[in-house]
Order: C-alpha cells, then sequence, then structure tokens
C-alpha cells in the first residue's frame, strides 16, 4: 500500500470539489483532464454518486497506482467514462478540454528523496501546481495548501490569466508524508520566510476552482490568500 498514495480524508475531498465545482457545473458531454489519478478512488466515487455523461481523462506516472485505478474502473464498469494513461501530462499531447483537475503533488522539501519521490512538488511545494497553471486550461480545479507557497500559486494564476472563481477550505492533520522529519523540517523554514502557514499540527488544503478571466465574474484571490495565510 505504501507504493500508492494514500490518504482518504484528502482524497475524499479531493472528490467532492469534483463533484460541486465540475460534475454539477459543466454542461454538455464535457471532457475533462485529470493529473495524478492515484488509485482512481476520487474520480470513481464521483462517478457513482453523479450522473454524468462525459469522460474523465487521466494520467498517472505511478504503474502500481494505475493498475489498481483500472481494475476498480473495470469492477465498476466506467471504462467508458473514465480513461488513465500510464504516462506524464507534461510529456503528452495535451488533450484538448475545457477542465484540468487535480490533486497535485505538493510537498515541499530540499530535494525529491522523501517517502514518496512522486509526492514531490518542487522546493517550495508549488512548482507542478502552477505547472498546471501554465497549460492554457479554460478551467482549473486544483487543490492548494497553506504550507506549499499558496501566495506564489495565486499570483501565478493571475499572471496567466485566472481569477478564483469558486472555493472551500478544510483543516486537515499533518499526515505522513508531510511529517516525514526532511518534509516537516523544510516546512517549518519555509514558515520563517512566510511562504508557508500552518498553526499546530494542521493545516488549510483549499479546492479551487480557476478559470480563465471573463470581464464580469468576481474573483475571491484576496479571500483565499487571507485564509490560506491567516494561521
Ligand atoms: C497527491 S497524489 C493524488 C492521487 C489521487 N488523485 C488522490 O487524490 O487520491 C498525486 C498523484 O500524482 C501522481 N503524479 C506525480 N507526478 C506525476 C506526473 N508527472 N504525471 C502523472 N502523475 C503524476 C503521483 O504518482 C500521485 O499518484
Amino acid at each position: 500500500m505504501k507504493k500508492i498514495f494514500y490518504c482518504p480524508e484528502e482524497s475524499n475531498f479531493y472528490s467532492n470539489c469534483i463533484e460541486n465545482f465540475v460534475f454539477r457545473k459543466c454542461e454538455d458531454s464535457p471532457y475533462i483532464v485529470e493529473f495524478g489519478s492515484g488509485d482512481g478512488s476520487p474520480v470513481i466515487n464521483s462517478l457513482l454518486r453523479n450522473r454524468f455523461d462525459g469522460v474523465v481523462h487521466g494520467f498517472e506516472l505511478n504503474s502500481h497506482a494505475w493498475k489498481v485505478a483500472n481494475s476498480t474502473i473495470d469492477e465498476y464498469h466506467l471504462n467508458t467514462k473514465y480513461i488513465i494513461d500510464n504516462s506524464c501530462l507534461f510529456a503528452s499531447t495535451q488533450p484538448e478540454a475545457e477542465y484540468l483537475v487535480a490533486n497535485p503533488p505538493y510537498l515541499p522539501a530540499p530535494d525529491n528523496d522523501i517517502y514518496m519521490p512522486l509526492l514531490f512538488g518542487g522546493i517550495d511545494g508549488a512548482e507542478i501546481t502552477n505547472q498546471l497553471l501554465s497549460l492554457g486550461y479554460d478551467h482549473v480545479l486544483l487543490l492548494v495548501s497553506s504550507y506549499s507557497n499558496p501566495k506564489s500559486t495565486i499570483e501565478h494564476a493571475k499572471t496567466n490569466d485566472y481569477y478564483v472563481s469558486n472555493f472551500t477550505v478544510a483543516p486537515l492533520k499533518f499526515g505522513y508524508y508531510s511529517s516525514e522529519p526532511k518534509v516537516k523540517q523544510h516546512i517549518e523554514e519555509m514558515r520563517n520566510n512566510d511562504i508557508a502557514f500552518y498553526s499546530g499540527d494542521y493545516y488549510y488544503l483549499a479546492g479551487v476552482l480557476f478559470s480563465k478571466k471573463t470581464k464580469s465574474e468576481v474573483d475571491l484571490s484576496k479571500e483565499l490568500t487571507q485564509i490560506l495565510t491567516g494561521m
């Protein structure tokens, strides 16, 4: 099990965000791209709970996780709704889609020699998140952690013409991966530099829907920044 990302609290939160911000919002038969499907449970659970006529096209580098995801997809006969490639989205031809969704790797650390290297989010934890906001999708649903330089992500989104169209926040306890001494120590140093925010054993995880700017929309960037940096 340690070969596959396992944090039910976080995966369930992500699953709820997919339902509320994407499945129940998009019209027609949308095509959704997912970065880092893991064992597939967040999307599978959302598909089982909702009537959704589109297709989710996932990308997962970890072949153990990819196999588990595919066997669950088979079990629930979801093969026409959820397709996962065992490859990296960045290295693939970008599928055309309106929505990109991800619970991305966001662990900050000095390097990727950590319990699960595929959870490494670059030195400040925001690298992959910010890369996902550079691919040009109209709507990007991402989990953003308060200890992974969240201000840089909100700024990066703005630079790439996104506004925060909706978000929800949950306090999460530092878990197995973020409590690894090398990671936790690095996060502590980041806090001293005002780029990581947490309180005691808890940090905030936000599910954020970034959308490309249109004139009339209300941008919630300020409110999101206040919450994520206010711990
Ligand atoms: C935080 S986990 C989320 C897993 C799952 N979506 C969930 O919420 O339970 C991030 C996932 O991204 C995968 N990943 C990391 N880098 C990747 C890449 N370049 N391409 C595809 N998947 C990647 C990891 O293997 C891991 O399964």
